[in-house]
């Protein structure tokens, strides 16, 4: 990787600015005096240190973030807030971006990586990776309902959704709860399967990918980086 890069990954300002410290000479690479910026450098066989201090580089980013209602999933928009609005330097320069999306609306479990590889992974319809919704809605729900739910209804393009968990948290008049869990992410998919069933959603939330919950720490517009654990199990093929 080249050096400025390198170095603005690891949060020494822009690449422009990295120049002016190596100009300086206050980079060094194996103990020598970094010269030119544009050089290449391995992070995991070489030592580069800045002012005599070893960088702390990582290649990766994966924030866990409690996506509010009212901000798009996108990494810009011309005219809308993004989530990627809602974090600071320290994690843009990582240049991260949400792994798939939830509707403006919906609140909960986002991840923001730049891991491609990850991101593809949980995304993918062919690992089917679980995602667990809390579905507020807006009329009472039948058992005949969750079954259907469950075995698979038809939604937009006479798409079937393949199979899928749903369990009543509350089945009240007025307040209507159901968690969920689907392995696939069609456009408006928990809307639609609960349209499908003569319902309507009036207020949804993901709960979790994988087996990585939403930390009930996080208040909505809150994030913060996935432990260790929590990635390894992200990783883990899922079954
Ligand atoms: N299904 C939806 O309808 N909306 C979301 O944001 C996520 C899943």
């Amino acid at each position: 990787m080249r050096l400025d890069k390198l170095l603005a990954n690891s949060g020494y300002g822009s690449r422009k600015e990295v120049k002016s410290i190596v100009k300086a000479g206050a980079v060094m690479v194996d103990g020598k005096p970094a010269k030119d910026v544009k050089a290449h450098v391995d992070p995991d066989a070489q030592e580069v240190t800045v002012y005599g201090e070893p960088i702390d580089y990582r290649e990766f980013i994966y924030i866990m973030m409690n996506k509010p209602q009212g901000v798009l999933s996108a990494t810009e928009d011309s005219r809308q807030k993004t989530v990627v609005d809602l974090l600071t330097p320290d994690e843009l320069r990582f240049e991260p971006f949400p792994a798939g999306r939830l509707d403006k609306d919906t609140e909960g479990f986002l991840l923001l990586t730049n891991d491609g590889q990850l991101a593809h992974r949980l995304l993918s319809p062919k690992k089917h990776v679980p995602k667990t919704y809390e579905v507020h809605l807006k009329s009472q729900i039948s058992p005949e309902d969750i079954t259907s739910l469950e075995t698979g209804v038809f939604i937009e393009g006479g798409y079937k959704t393949k199979p899928a968990q749903a369990e009543i948290k509350a089945n009240d008049k007025g307040h209507t709860v159901i968690y969920l869990t689907i392995t696939e992410g069609k456009y408006h998919q928990v809307k639609q399967m609960a349209n499908a069933v003569g319902n309507e959603v009036i207020y949804l939330k993901r709960l979790s990918m994988g087996r990585v919950s939403l930390d009930p720490a996080l208040e909505p517009g809150e994030y913060r980086e996935l432990t260790e654990e929590e990635l390894e199990r992200l990783n883990e093929p899922q079954v």
